[in-house]
């Protein structure tokens, strides 16, 4: 379920080169990516439905002492994603998100984030390769991996075509789209 340490490395890295202040992390499960994060900047808004993955996870954040860096939000994505939207101050409060979870909906986050991170901040998307399904025939595709694959392939040509970001989708892990928001 955690994002691969060599994209995680990756979005660390970028985080740094832009300077982040601000972030958005859409799925936390153990908080692995999150750490990576609290490391390196210094405020998160972290969102997940389920809250006892994040508490596992949370004494090794304690221990890395950045515990205080982070808004953890118990909710379906969507949703809280409209709250934030609600307060005007937070168009263009974001630097940085991360979305890695409910790809189904990585669309619909895609047009909210673009009104939550500011001009010249980063969108990343986790697993838009899906496990190398997306460039298979789909005779070999697994039947459970069918239908991720099908959202991802949309999302993927949604991306290509979206003016609104300069892309590069990258071969690590599972496959991150980097998303700089023109
Ligand atoms: C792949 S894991 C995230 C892994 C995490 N980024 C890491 O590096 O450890 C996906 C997480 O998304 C959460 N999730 C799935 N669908 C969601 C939704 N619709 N809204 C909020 N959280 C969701 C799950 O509870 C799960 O913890």
């Amino acid at each position: 379920m955690s994002t691969s340490p060599d994209a995680g490395q990756l979005i660390a890295l970028l985080q740094k080169l832009i300077n982040a202040k601000n972030t958005i992390e859409i799925g936390v499960f153990t908080g692995y990516s999150l750490l990576l994060t609290a490391l390196t900047i210094s405020r998160i808004t972290a969102i997940d439905m389920n809250k006892d993955t994040y508490e596992m996870g949370l004494p090794v954040i304690k221990k890395a002492g950045v515990e205080h860096k982070i808004n953890f939000i118990q909710s379906q994505a969507l949703s809280a994603l409209d709250e934030l939207l609600k307060d005007d101050a937070n168009r263009g409060r974001f630097d940085f998100a991360f979305v890695d979870a409910d790809k189904v909906n990585y669309q619909k986050y895609q047009e909210i984030l673009l009104q939550l991170v500011k001009v010249g901040g980063i969108i990343v998307y986790d697993n838009t390769l899906w496990l190398g399904t997306v460039a298979m025939p789909e005779e070999f595709v697994k039947e459970e991996l069918k239908p991720t694959r099908f959202y991802s392939i949309e999302f993927n040509k949604f991306l290509a075509n979206d003016d609104r970001v300069q892309i590069s989708q990258v071969p690590l892990g599972d496959g991150i789209t980097i998303c700089w928001r023109l």
